[in-house]
């Protein structure tokens, strides 16, 4: 482990933290702005950023890290934004899929993949299928990814197992449901972080994060530093989770 992680983590209780973690990671064009700098210049300082946080993640032995990487409503931004988000993508898979690997980490996607370039789709295929039986950190990168989409896509499944007979309309539970999500099998979320003074979901595991924690930071994405995150992770340890019941 990296010494500056060892000593960020060794203040932590770990019993007290998220199993689940999820991340908007937001403020990459307006850091670059700032600094004076094209927009893309933000998203590629933003790889920088998700880079340490899974290693931190891995490090803390996180059981499920889910980050935010393009909402299916990124498509409305311009050709070129949206161009190089893609290439990003798959130079981030390129340089980092053996290293991750390296790291026992269990790689998904969630998300339409099929609006990918054929490329890109081969390049989750196998990164995927690479770390498949790893059983360190559950990262998924949310890619093409909305909360609404994939409710929709879960229901659509269901729907075609009803037309099938293979299930009743009844059988329909709220776990039947979940194991249809593109997270199935995976712990809810405990803690949704957001960057950059946004306070909004913006379509994220709007089923995943029913009862999840919120944690808010005007930080910016290319900014946000293991200490920080693991900041979060205390404030988390600190909530008080009810769940709809009363306190003890
Ligand atoms: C988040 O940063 C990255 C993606 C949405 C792909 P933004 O690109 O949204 O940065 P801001 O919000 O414009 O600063
Ligand atoms: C959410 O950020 C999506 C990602 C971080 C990938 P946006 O920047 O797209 O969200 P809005 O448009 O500000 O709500
Ligand atoms: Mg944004």
């Amino acid at each position: 482990m990296a010494g500056a992680d060892y000593d960020l983590i060794a203040g932590l209780d770990r019993a007290k933290l998220p199993r689940h973690v999820a991340i908007i990671m937001d403020g990459n064009g307006r850091w670059a702005s700032f600094h004076g700098l094209l927009r893309s210049a933000g998203h590629s300082a933003g790889v920088k950023t998700l880079k340490k946080i899974l290693t931190t993640a891995v490090n803390l032995n996180l059981e499920a890290l889910t980050v935010y990487a393009f909402s299916t409503e990124n498509w409305k931004r311009p050709h070129a934004e949206v161009d190089f988000l893609m290439h990003l993508f798959s130079d981030y898979l390129e340089r980092e899929k053996a290293e991750m690997h390296e790291k026992n980490v269990r790689l998904r996607f969630l998300g339409r993949l099929e609006a990918f370039s054929d490329g890109i789709r081969n390049q989750i295929r196998d990164a995927t299928e690479l770390m498949k039986n790893n059983t360190g950190v559950k990262f998924n990168i949310a890619a093409n990814y909305g909360g609404q989409d994939e409710i929709v896509r879960a229901a659509q499944k269901l729907a075609k197992k009803v037309a099938a007979g293979e299930i009743s309309p009844e059988d329909i539970s709220a776990e039947i449901f979940e194991s249809e999500l593109d997270t199935a099998g995976q712990p809810p979320v405990d803690l949704v972080i957001r960057t950059s003074g946004e306070y909004r979901v913006s379509n994220f595991l709007l089923w995943q994060s029913a009862y999840a924690e919120f944690w808010f930071t005007d930080t910016t994405w290319p900014e946000f530093t293991p200490e920080e995150f693991v900041k979060a992770l205390k404030d988390f340890g600190q909530r008080d989770r009810k769940f709809g019941a009363l306190n003890k």
